[in-house]
């Protein structure tokens, strides 16, 4: 009896933060360049998931997970061992900010940014990467609030500095694999980010969100730096600009014009 042939592998893209915002909105673009057999949608609501799945034309799996957790990452580790697909994209867009300093952000509130916006971006993107290929695509959602210390948006500008460094170390280490890696950084984007970041004790320390850029945008650009194997996407001038001020200015100095910012 001849050997059945083995099914090849299906190809995904896998998006965390993927019912709302910013993620959501990959997962939609990714959709429409019809690459991938199928889209893995991550993120803790799973009634969210499925109605994002259900506006795509590719096949979604739905992955409820809080990636914070031990448990959740290992829902996401499970399924990429279950199936051994290939990992075309790779979108790490969970996370959260909230407004406030170190009196009025709560223990569980720092330890879970942390834990989210750090720990898992490092867990997915280690357990992803065996299954990527030439050709692969690592986004990690940063923001531009990594480009200097930011106080009373201390513990997430912290945790996007993080983003950004292990980022752009990573993408050298992969240099000669074909494998592209991307920080996004920008500024304000209008998604759910408000809404989460005042719930906290000092939630009006960032009166106005300047400038916010639609998530629409903000993701296209991003695709446009991966594909020109930028290192960094800053989806406007403005942000540009912003990380020349981060390079250049010494920190005392962006952060006594962050002071005035955040109360305009
Ligand atoms: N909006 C901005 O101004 C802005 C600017 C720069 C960078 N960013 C970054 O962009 C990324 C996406 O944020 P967004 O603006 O799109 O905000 P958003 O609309 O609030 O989306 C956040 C996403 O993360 C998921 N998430 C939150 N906690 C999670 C957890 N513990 N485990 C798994 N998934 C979790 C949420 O789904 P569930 O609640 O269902 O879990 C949701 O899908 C974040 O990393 C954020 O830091 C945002």
């Amino acid at each position: 009896m001849p050997f059945a042939t083995p099914a090849p592998a299906k190809t995904i893209a896998l998006v965390t933060g993927a019912s709302s915002g910013i993620g959501r909105e990959f997962a939609r673009q990714i959709d429409l360049l019809q690459q991938v057999d199928e889209l893995w949608l991550v993120a803790r609501g799973e009634e969210g998931l499925r109605q994002v799945a259900a506006g795509l034309t590719t096949a979604a799996r739905v992955l409820a997970a809080d990636l914070a957790s031990e448990e959740g990452l290992d829902v996401v580790r499970a399924a990429l061992a279950e199936e051994q697909p290939r990992v075309r994209y790779l979108v790490n867009a969970a996370g959260f900010g909230k407004f406030g300093d170190w009196r009025t952000i709560s223990n569980a509130d720092a330890s879970a940014m942390v834990d989210l916006n750090c720990r898992a971006v490092v867990a997915v993107t280690r357990a992803a990467l065996p299954r990527m290929e030439r050709g692969s695509r690592i986004v990690q959602v940063a923001s531009a609030a990594a480009f200097a210390p930011l106080p009373h948006l201390n513990v997430y500008a912290a945790s996007k500095a993080f983003v950004l460094r292990y980022t752009r170390a990573l993408r050298w280490e992969l240099h000669g694999t074909g494998i592209v890696a991307t920080a996004l950084c920008p500024t304000w984007v209008d998604t759910g980010f408000e809404a989460v970041a005042r719930q906290s004790g000092g939630g009006r320390d960032v009166n106005h969100l300047i400038g916010a850029q639609q998530a629409r945008t903000v993701v296209s650009r991003a695709l446009c730096a991966s594909r020109a194997h930028l290192a960094v996407a800053c989806a406007s001038p403005q942000v540009a600009l912003l990380r020349l001020v981060g390079k250049v200015v010494p920190s005392c100095v962006t952060m006594a014009g962050w002071e005035l910012l955040r109360r305009v």
